[in-house]
C-alpha cells in the first residue's frame, strides 16, 4: 500500500503528460516549408524518399550519401518536386574530418539548420562475425561515431533555431534486399516510413516506432523503462548537473 500511495501517483502524472505531450499538435506539411535540412544515407532507401517528402515539403535539403552519381539525381528530383532548394556534398561518415565540415558546408548552402535527420549506416554485410576487428571499428565509426561528430557540429545552428535532431534505426527496404533470405519478415514501405520519421521529428516525439505489427509500438514502446526513467531522474539534481 505504501508502494501505491508513494509511486502511483507520478505513474498517473506521467502517462498524464505523456498523452497531453504526445497528443498536443497535429502534423501538417507546412510545418517543414522553409526548414534547413540535413539528410544523411541520402542515395537510397527511407533517405531517399525523406529528402522527396521534405521537397514536396518545400524544405531546404542537402543529403549526402557516398556516391555523388546517385546524390545527383535525387537533388534534382528534390528540385522537381518544390524544395526550396536542393544540394549535396559526397563523402564518407567514415572519415571524421569530412562529418564535421560537411555540417558546416550544408549550414552555409542553406544559411542555418532546423533539422539534422541521422540516417546513415555502414555497408555491412549479414554474416557471422568473424572476429574481424576491422569492421567492428568501421561499424562503430561509421553508425555510432560519426552520429556524434555530426550532432556536436551541428549544435550551435540547432540552438539558434530551435532545431532538431532525428535518429533513424531501420530494417526497410534496401537493408531489406541486404538481408533477403535470412530474415523471414516482409520490409515495410519506404515511403511511408520516411513520412512518419519526418512527422515524428516535426512534432518533436521522443520515439517513432513505425511496423505494420501493433506490437512494436507497445513493446519497443517499453512502458516500464519509461516509468524507471522518469523515478530515477527525480533524483538526480539536474540543475547541479547541468551548471557543474
Ligand atoms: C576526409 O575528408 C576531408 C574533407 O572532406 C578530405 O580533405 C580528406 O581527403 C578525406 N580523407 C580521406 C582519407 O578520404
Ligand atoms: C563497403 O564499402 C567499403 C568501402 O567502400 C568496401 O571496401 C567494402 O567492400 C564494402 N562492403 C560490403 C559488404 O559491401
Ligand atoms: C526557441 O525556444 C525558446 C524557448 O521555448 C524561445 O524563447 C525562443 O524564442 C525560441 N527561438 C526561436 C528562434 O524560435
Amino acid at each position: 500500500m505504501a508502494f501505491m500511495k508513494k509511486y502511483l501517483p507520478p505513474i498517473l502524472v506521467f502517462f498524464l503528460a505523456y498523452y497531453y505531450y504526445s497528443a498536443n499538435e497535429e502534423f501538417r506539411p507546412e510545418m517543414l516549408q522553409g526548414k534547413k535540412v540535413i539528410v544523411t544515407g541520402a542515395s537510397k532507401g527511407i533517405g531517399e524518399q525523406m529528402a522527396y517528402h521534405l521537397a514536396k515539403m518545400g524544405a531546404h535539403v542537402v543529403v549526402t550519401a557516398r556516391s555523388k552519381e546517385t546524390l545527383k539525381k535525387v537533388v534534382s528530383h528534390c528540385l522537381e518536386l518544390g524544395a526550396a532548394s536542393a544540394h549535396y556534398i559526397a563523402g564518407s561518415m567514415e572519415n571524421v574530418t569530412f562529418a564535421e565540415q560537411f555540417v558546416a558546408q550544408a549550414g552555409k548552402l542553406m544559411g542555418g539548420l532546423d533539422m539534422l535527420i541521422l540516417n546513415h549506416i555502414t555497408n555491412t554485410s549479414m554474416n557471422l562475425f568473424s572476429g574481424d576487428i576491422h569492421l567492428v571499428r568501421r561499424s562503430m565509426e561509421v553508425n555510432f561515431l560519426s552520429y556524434v561528430v555530426l550532432s556536436v557540429a551541428a549544435l550551435p545552428m540547432l540552438k539558434q533555431s530551435n532545431g532538431s535532431i532525428v535518429v533513424v534505426s531501420s530494417k526497410a527496404d534496401t537493408a531489406m534486399k541486404a538481408v533477403s533470405g535470412i530474415l523471414n519478415i516482409d520490409a515495410s514501405p519506404k515511403e511511408e516510413c520516411a513520412l512518419e520519421i519526418i512527422k515524428g521529428g516535426a512534432l518533436r516525439q521522443e520515439e517513432v516506432y513505425y511496423d505494420n505489427s501493433v506490437w512494436t509500438d507497445l513493446l519497443l514502446g517499453n512502458p516500464g523503462r519509461k516509468i524507471l526513467e522518469f523515478l530515477s531522474l527525480r533524483s538526480y539534481s539536474l540543475d547541479k548537473f547541468i551548471n557543474n
